[in-house]
């Protein structure tokens, strides 16, 4: 059971504040009657509920791109650090939604947070071999060896050999800039395969999970709901 201004903000198409205007003015109907009472509670999978005379389609679970920022712990929830799922406007937010696979607190860039545990779970199975893509500053120069010892797959320092990965590097210099595909999610994994190449890794940011890529018009600390097309491109 859930309130009604939330079951119909949930959705993604209005703002919480926009819902409880169209309740109040009588024009949300639950079962074939005017409802105009925000927190009157319903079984969103049972209850049939119209908004200014259109269908709702209920969706059973929520799939969300965010931009992360740093300083933001890639969890649920913590006692003592802002999560992704903190930074939600209040018209996103539900009960069991988490982040499909973390980041760093101080990486940023690409999060998916969603309540379907049945998707994250095949997009985060290793042997579908999924791409992830980052940029990438580092403290020093890069050369074509680096590029190879990606290529080659890099033996982290205890002892884990990497899957062969690809190192794109994108402007070279005291500080440059490159870009990493990974197709795995080994705890601080960039971080560490640098570590073994001697290079210090000072930004980092996830542009795409597989063919969803972070949305470019998202500033740090934004997100928005998948479109369908993007939803379809996880399977
Ligand atoms: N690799 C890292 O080292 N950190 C991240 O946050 C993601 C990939």
């Amino acid at each position: 059971m859930q309130r009604l201004d939330k079951l119909i903000a949930s959705q993604g198409t209005r703002s919480r504040s926009e819902t409880v205007r169209l309740i109040r003015s009588g024009q949300v109907t639950v079962n074939g009657a005017v409802c105009r009472d925000p927190s009157a509670k319903y079984d969103a999978d049972t209850c049939v509920v119209t908004v200014a005379g259109q269908p709702l389609c209920y969706q059973k679970y929520v799939y969300i791109m965010m931009n992360k920022p740093a300083g933001i712990l890639c969890v649920s929830r913590d006692p003592k650090v802002p999560t992704v799922v903190d930074l939600l406007p209040e018209e996103m937010k539900r009960k069991n939604l988490f982040p499909a696979g973390r980041l760093d607190k101080d990486t940023v860039g690409l999060v998916l947070l969603t309540d379907d545990g049945d998707l994250a779970h095949r997009l985060l199975a290793p042997k579908r071999e999924i791409v992830k893509r980052y940029q990438v500053r580092l403290d020093a120069p890069l050369s074509d060896e680096h590029c190879r010892a990606f290529a080659e797959g890099i033996l982290l320092a205890d002892g884990t050999r990497c899957r062969p990965a690809e190192l794109l590097i994108l402007e070279n210099g005291e500080q440059p800039l490159a870009e990493v595909r990974i197709t795995e999610g080994r705890y601080h994994q960039i971080k560490r395969m640098f570590g073994v190449l001697d290079r210090g890794v000072v930004w980092l940011k996830r542009l795409s999970i597989g063919k969803l890529v972070l949305d470019p018009s998202l500033s740090e600390g934004e997100s928005r709901f998948l479109t369908d097309k993007e939803r379809g491109s996880l399977e």
